[in-house]
């Protein structure tokens, strides 16, 4: 089994790289699931097919499903819910307290997540391709199950992250015993790591970040780098989309933005000349990325961020292009560094996306070791 995760800026065009992924891989052959965790619903919009809660199919080859957290509660757990509830409050609890509960913070992306863990185990696909809504809420989804599981076995910190529940409960006491019913009735903890464990396997599963010509998606696309190396998701691609190359300065700001990922590959999509909508479009694109090239190839899988942290040092390791050949000059601004080489074959300023750790600490020395660019960083 094969998972694809598109994540990136608002617009940056997630939901069509996914859907003309699975549309390329189905046409190869694979049983493939394009899975929406998107609120928005817009892989029915980009289709231009209506698909629905439950799996539909689409073409030979390949499902579809938009996943609504709303309705999975309530078609699934609208009666642990009600139990738990009318055990405090002494009588039945409207379906309307399904819908409360779907608005509490933290309620959607877990529902969602429960969905993507059922319908991976329950089907026999051989690729699944995830479209996630934009990079914020995607890596809170991505991180979720890790943070639950591990502080879920911590009751205190499960009931932190439960903000929603806790926030309904609160006036009601023994409020984690409910809590605890809950998390045994729904075996939460257990598919949230199921579901973390396909994510983290490398083999299993690639993070691609999808990127407009633009420093706000390009920064980003950074960020989710950085976390998912955190917390060793495998990002194997970036998609440079809408590439629209009039002048010079577009041609050297895109050679710009693929510097910028080094080492890891970039492919680039060209901007349409209409809004990319249909099958028909969504296959071009696919070409226009892939080629003739297997879709699910894995495209890349090192390390490209090692962070390693000490009490008040954080070490940062990672490569840089043009590592033996070039005048290095490295500032810190906030949650970047700004890394500017000078080599022979002109000037080339890169940015690396710190930690949130390391905001507030200062550069205590840099150096290169084979290749790769060492930065201490101190409090
Ligand atoms: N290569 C392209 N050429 C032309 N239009 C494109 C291209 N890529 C995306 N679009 C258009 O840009 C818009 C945004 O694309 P899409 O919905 O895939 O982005 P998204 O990243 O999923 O956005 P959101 O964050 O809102 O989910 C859509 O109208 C889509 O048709
Ligand atoms: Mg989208």
């Amino acid at each position: 089994m094969r998972v694809i995760v598109y994540t990136g800026k608002g617009g940056t065009g997630k939901t069509v790289t996914s859907c003309a992924t699975a549309i390329g891989l189905a046409e190869r052959g694979y049983r493939t699931l394009l899975i929406s965790a998107d609120p928005a619903h817009t892989i029915s919009d980009a289709l231009d097919i209506d698909i629905g809660h439950n799996t539909k199919t689409i073409t030979s080859n390949l499902d579809a499903i938009e996943i609504d957290p709303l309705f999975e509660i309530s078609k699934d757990y609208v009666d642990i819910i009600s139990s738990i509830s009318s055990s405090f409050i002494g009588k039945g609890v409207e379906s309307s307290i399904a819908y409360e509960i779907a608005m509490l913070p933290g309620m959607t992306q877990l529902f969602s997540l429960i969905k993507i863990d059922e319908v991976i185990r329950k089907n026999n696909y051989e690729k699944i391709v995830l479209d996630m809504p934009a990079s914020g809420e995607a890596l809170k989804f991505l991180y979720f199950p890790k943070l639950m599981g591990s502080m879920g076995r911590r009751m205190t910190g499960f009931t932190n992250l439960f903000s929603g529940f806790a926030k309904m409960f609160q006036p009601m006491s023994g409020y984690s015993a409910y809590l605890d019913g809950f998390i045994t009735q729904t075996d939460i903890l257990r598919r949230l790591d199921n579901l973390f464990n396909i994510l983290t396997n490398q083999t299993i599963t690639s993070l691609r970040l999808v990127t407009n010509l633009n420093n706000f998606s390009v920064k980003n696309a950074k960020r989710a780098l950085m976390s998912a190396n955190l917390f060793g998701i495998n990002v194997d691609l970036v998609i440079i989309n809408k590439v629209d190359i009039k002048d010079e300065d577009k041609k050297i700001f895109l050679e710009k933005i693929k510097l910028n990922f080094f080492p890891l590959p970039c492919r680039q999509a060209i901007r349409m000349k209409e809004e990319l909508q249909g099958i028909e479009m969504l296959r071009q694109h696919n070409y226009h990325i892939f080629g003739r090239e297997d879709p699910s190839t894995i495209f890349f899988n090192e390390k490209v961020y090692s962070i390693e942290e000490n009490n008040d040092t954080i070490t940062l390791t990672f490569k840089i292009p043009f590592a033996k050949n070039s005048q290095l000059d490295i500032q810190k601004k906030s949650d970047e560094l700004l890394i500017t080489l000078e080599h022979d074959r002109g000037i080339l300023a890169n940015t690396v996306t710190l930690p949130f750790a390391a905001v507030t600490m200062n550069i205590d020395s840099s150096k290169i070791v084979n290749d790769q660019l060492v930065v201490i960083l101190k409090r």
